[in-house]
């Protein structure tokens, strides 16, 4: 047994599960995890607290291994929508996006332009099929650009990013903050392209909420303002009281009070199994599944809109049927596990996913282009 085969084993459960870009099921080691550390904190020991007290620490560290990152450019964050605030608020000049990010980005964005009262501006794009290409980008850049904010990997589209691409595109003096969260831990990348990223550990590391992070560089330090630094973020080693110190020049100035203890221990394990179960493994595995349903989709005649390029993709397959609603019903029907949203059905594999699951989405695809054909 490999410790990959250790990894896929984790995953038994019912079968039908394919919603893992939504939400993670805990993983077993992340559940006794947080058992172990609850038990830990209602002792009355303070030696088995400070045992829990410790896990942000862990956490960082074991995020900043998985994206090459010194620990003390890694933050904790309650959520990744946290960790983008952090570098969203504190820019200066113009910000490229795209309206149809998720709204961590969008929203923010637009949060952070309404109170910074002209210091910041969005530079909206909107490539018509959602894709922010190092061409929909070029499109919007100039001179007032300071900062590009892309997702990795499309929480709709499922299209993933080129990093590299768009850090050329941008070159070394505007930022690059991206946002990770459909990406981080299934997808080999070299996150060094990118001056901040965000993400959690909710879906792919099967964490359960709270479980944020974001990773700060140096020259990202440099050109972010830590507006919304708090009584944790400043130089200050412990509390400081009857004192006003600046905020750390290291990443925890991107950060407001203690962490949640809990929510980093569940981290801690997430990172660490997808860390050693090898995410090279993972993304592989995972690809395979999406090829698996982009053949089913094929199969049944259901067209597909994310990208079928695997450098292009990472766990997202989104079908966007003609009747979008009788086909979620299937689904659902079927005990398949989606996401139905827009115009479109997201369907979301993990490494564990298995055969079983496979084969009932076939099925439901079966009889709901059965139905079709009867009805038409
Ligand atoms: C791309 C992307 N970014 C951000 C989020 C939200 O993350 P959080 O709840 O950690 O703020 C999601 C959740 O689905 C997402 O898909």
């Amino acid at each position: 047994m490999t410790a990959f085969d250790d990894y896929l084993d984790t995953f038994a459960g019912d079968p039908g599960y394919l919603n893992w870009a939504a939400f993670g099921p805990l993983s077993p080691g992340v559940r006794a995890e947080a058992f172990a550390d609850a038990d830990l904190l209602a002792s009355m020991r303070p030696a088995s607290h400070a045992l829990v007290f410790d896990r942000a620490a862990q956490a960082r560290e074991v995020i900043a291994g998985m994206l090459g990152a010194d620990v003390d450019e890694v933050t904790v964050q309650p959520s990744s929508t946290h960790g983008l605030a952090h570098a969203l608020y504190g820019l200066q000049g113009a910000v490229i996006a795209s309206s149809a990010e998720f709204p961590s980005v969008s929203i923010t964005l637009e949060r952070a332009v309404q109170t910074a009262q002209g210091g910041i501006s969005a530079r909206w794009i909107a490539p018509g099929d959602g894709r922010v290409t190092p061409d929909a980008v070029s499109e919007a850049l100039d001179d007032e650009v300071t900062a590009l904010v892309v997702s990795h990997v499309d929480f709709r589209t499922g299209y993933r990013a080129d990093l590299a691409a768009l850090r050329e595109l941008i070159g070394p003096d505007r930022l690059l903050i991206v946002d990770a969260v459909q990406s981080f831990g299934i997808v080999d990348e070299d996150f060094s392209a990118a001056d901040v990223v965000a993400g959690h550990g909710y879906k792919w590391l099967r964490a359960g909420r709270g479980s944020g992070f974001a990773r700060y560089s140096a020259f990202a330090r440099e050109r972010i303002r830590p507006v919304l630094s708090g009584v944790a973020g400043t130089t200050s080693e412990g509390l400081p009281v009857d004192a006003l110190p600046p905020a750390a020049a290291s990443a925890r100035a991107f950060t407001v009070s203690a962490p949640d203890h809990l929510a980093a221990a569940r981290l801690t394990v997430g990172a660490a199994e997808v860390r050693d179960a090898g995410v090279a493994r993972i993304e592989e595995r995972i690809s395979a599944h999406v090829d698996e349903i982009l053949e089913i989709a094929d199969r049944h005649g259901i067209p597909v809109s994310s990208p079928r390029e695997p450098a292009r993709r990472a766990g997202i397959v989104a079908l966007a049927p003609a009747e979008l609603g009788r086909l979620a019903a299937a689904l659902a029907n079927a005990d398949v596990s989606v996401t139905a949203r827009g115009d479109t059905v997201r369907l979301a594999p993990h490494a564990g996913t298995g055969s079983e699951t496979i084969r009932m989405l076939d099925d439901a695809l079966s009889g709901f282009g059965n139905e079709t054909f009867i009805g038409a």
